[in-house]
């Protein structure tokens, strides 16, 4: 093994929470399976555990993701929050030590729609921002963390952003060409985070609503000419809801503003199953049924993003592969 960093020419492919359509998410599993497809990048989320340790869910709650309610010594650990404006009742990671965590098994998020993915319940532990670094560096490919609640973590005196680089860059990633993109939907900790590492920062914006920091009045307002050159004097890249790319079958204009900005455009999230696609991409009307995620993909392509997320690295390969003409 050397430390030859991947060269991620783009567009890149983004394993979303790993291979999320094939095996439960955020686990090594899907982790490994996305790199066996060819993914240039993986991607955790990040939250961090009692003992400060960042490890890889989507959400702090853990019940849809873990056999947690099933553990009868962590009954007691049932709690209400309220998270970013909305109280929901769980198991929060930030109450158990990781030792703790490392009792509970994944399992499948989307039984309905993935019912083959549960083949593989309870089979996986939640992973460490460190295996899945290692993972990375062992198979020279890139990770993509995103900080999940930045805001919330830190009001209760838990520290995600200056951790994450310090590890990174333990691993020798902190330059602009390392294989790292930090990814948020808040705006304080990105800005905050331009001024301490020089990795590369994607600020992710959603169709509706806007950061949880209040740091903008609106995703939309983000977004309009003026405020991607905003965006622009701290991030790379943006990461939008694949949504905002069109406006029916017509293109709303946001990669060519992005760009014109100097901001590169990673939509989220592609996704096979009906129910994700939008009609004309649909196969039918079964909801778990796949339709044409590929042609989604490829007209994305057609836009000139610069890389994508999606759940299914394989499909996602290929049909980039394609656009570059590569068989
Ligand atoms: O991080 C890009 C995409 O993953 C954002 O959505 O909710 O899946 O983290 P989410
Ligand atoms: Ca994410």
């Amino acid at each position: 093994m050397t430390d030859a960093q991947p060269s991620l020419s783009p567009p890149i492919v983004i394993a979303h929470r790993g291979a999320s359509g094939e095996r439960p998410e955020h686990t090594i599993a899907a982790y490994e399976l996305a790199i066996a497809q060819g993914a240039d990048v993986i991607e955790p989320d990040l939250v961090p555990t009692k003992d400060d340790v960042l490890v890889a869910r989507h959400e702090n709650e853990i019940s849809e993701t873990t056999d947690v309610a099933s553990h009868p010594e962590f009954a007691g650990r049932k709690a209400t929050k309220t998270i970013d404006g909305q109280k929901m009742t769980g198991w929060f990671v930030e109450d158990f030590t990781l030792a703790e965590l490392k009792t509970l098994r994944a399992k499948e998020r989307l039984p309905l729609l993935r019912p083959g993915n549960t083949a593989y319940d309870r089979k996986y532990d939640i992973p460490t921002l460190a295996e899945i670094i290692a993972l990375a560096k062992k198979h020279k490919v890139g990770i993509y963390p995103e900080t999940k609640h930045p805001s919330y973590f830190a009001s209760i005196g838990h520290a995600t952003d200056a951790p994450l680089v310090a590890q990174l860059k333990a691993a020798g990633w902190d330059s602009p060409d390392a294989p790292v993109f930090i990814q948020s939907f808040e705006v304080a900790n990105l800005k905050r985070l331009a001024r301490t590492t020089k990795l590369r920062l994607i600020q992710l914006v959603a169709g509706e609503g806007g950061p949880a920091d209040g740091a903008a009045p609106s995703y939309a307002a983000m977004m309009t000419p003026a405020g991607l050159r905003e965006v622009a004097s701290y991030a790379w890249g943006i990461g939008p809801d694949k949504a905002m790319l069109w406006d029916g079958k017509l293109p709303t204009g946001l990669v060519r503003n992005a760009h014109a900005a100097g901001l590169r455009v990673h939509p989220w999230t592609f996704r096979a199953e009906n129910y994700f696609l939008p009609s004309r991409f649909r196969d039918g009307l079964n909801p778990r049924g796949h339709g044409d995620v590929a042609g989604e993909i490829a007209a994305a392509l057609r836009l000139g993003i610069d890389g994508f997320f999606t759940d299914y690295p394989a499909i996602g390969v290929k049909a980039r592969n394609e656009a570059r003409g590569v068989k």
